[in-house]
């Protein structure tokens, strides 16, 4: 969560650094005339940032949670940070949140170190199991946050109105917590998240306890802070609530980054595989000989090839009087790329799989 706020401070340092960068490329430079665009740098930066444990109670062992990360996330971007269970991914948070010390490597938030209290008035964080005093209402308690995040009083009432609002909350709004379901305390957590209208905001497992539907809304709520220009940095091992909703996706695994990518090129890639689609006759045994089974639904038969079989499995199905409807290269999936990132046969990566079905 956020902490104090040195408005006056902050502005006194982000002008002086616009003049110094306006001082260097050569511009007049006016006391309040500056250029936002001079102001431009990343959301988020890490340098080798890595944490370790020691585990164990007789003979200690070291645990490597976090290896060695180097990150950059630009200003703007919704940034998916995905990995299966024990991945590094709330640790990442945790460091970037100031919860934990690095064991080496450093980082920086919106161009600060991670215990500037400018910066931190300007980030909001969704813990991945929010924890909150359960005789509170969620009135009470985002009101409390606004009051931490430096939200002026007069802003407050309608600050936290909105972003209850935002959350589908506005009618529980005055409920105690303790009577909520795990869904509506994520809710909350993520209102408290953005109540002070932060710059970047970092969510861990947001979608984790919610049905289909809150999943979607939580999506929809993302999308809507990307087009106000937030920058969301938020972790999932759920593969379709990222493809949906990211710019650029981080494969992390066993503490290793193993990938990053813009989503729209890993997605769009072709696989090396054709999809078959035609009627008429089943061809069974020429599609078995090329490697492939073939599947029936409705009179229609569909088999998925290799590439390079392509003009074979043309012959082949005309050859046993199949009437072809289409020949289609198959498109990469997000999860295609992320478990060719996990490495075949990896177990982790069979769970992942499992958890997107
Ligand atoms: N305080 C700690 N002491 C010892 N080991 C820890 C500690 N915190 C995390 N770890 C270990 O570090 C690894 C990474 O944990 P982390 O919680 O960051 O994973 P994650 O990607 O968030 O997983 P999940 O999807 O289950 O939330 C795990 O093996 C975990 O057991
Ligand atoms: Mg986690």
């Amino acid at each position: 969560m956020t902490a104090l706020v040195q408005t006056r401070k902050f502005h006194a340092q982000v002008i002086s650094r616009a003049g110094q960068k306006a001082h260097l490329a050569g511009m007049k430079v006016g006391t309040i005339a500056y250029n936002h665009d001079e102001l431009t740098m990343p959301a988020i930066e890490t340098f080798a940032l890595a944490k370790h444990y020691n585990i164990g109670f007789w003979r200690k062992r070291r645990k490597d949670a976090l290896k060695s990360l180097t990150l950059t996330v630009e200003e703007g971007e919704v940034f998916g940070y995905l990995g299966p269970n024990g991945a590094g991914k709330t640790t990442t948070l945790r460091l970037l949140m100031g919860l934990v010390y690095p064991s080496a490597g450093s980082a920086r938030i919106l161009g600060k170190a991670l215990d500037d209290p400018a910066m931190k008035a300007q980030i909001g964080f969704l813990p991945e199991q929010p924890y909150f005093y359960d005789h509170l209402t969620p009135k009470e308690l985002l009101t409390y946050y606004a009051q931490l995040s430096g939200v002026p009083g007069k802003d407050r009432a309608r600050k936290v109105d909105a972003s209850l609002a935002r959350v589908g909350m506005s009618e529980s709004a005055g409920i105690q917590m303790r009577k909520f379901s795990k869904g509506m305390l994520q809710r909350v957590g993520i209102a408290q998240a953005i109540v002070h209208d932060p710059k970047l905001i970092f969510l861990d497992e947001p979608m984790s306890g919610l049905d289909p539907v809150g999943r979607r809304e939580v999506r929809d709520l993302i999308q809507s802070l990307h087009e106000e220009g937030k920058t969301i940095f938020f972790s999932t091992h759920i593969l379709s609530d990222a493809e949906t909703v990211c710019d650029r996706v981080a494969v992390l695994n066993k503490g290793e980054l193993r990938g990053v990518g813009v989503v729209a090129d890993l997605v769009s890639e072709v696989s090396g595989q054709v999809e078959f689609v035609w009627t008429g006759a089943a061809a069974t045994a020429e599609i078995a000989a090329l490697g492939g089974k073939t599947h029936e639904a409705s009179e229609t038969f569909r088999t998925i090839l290799t590439q390079e079989a392509t003009d074979r499995a043309i012959d082949a199905i005309r050859g046993a009087g199949g009437k072809l409807i289409s020949v289609t290269p198959v498109r990469a999936t997000l999860e295609d790329y992320f478990l060719s990132k996990l490495g075949a046969g990896d177990r982790d990566s069979q769970n992942m799989q499992e958890v997107t079905r």
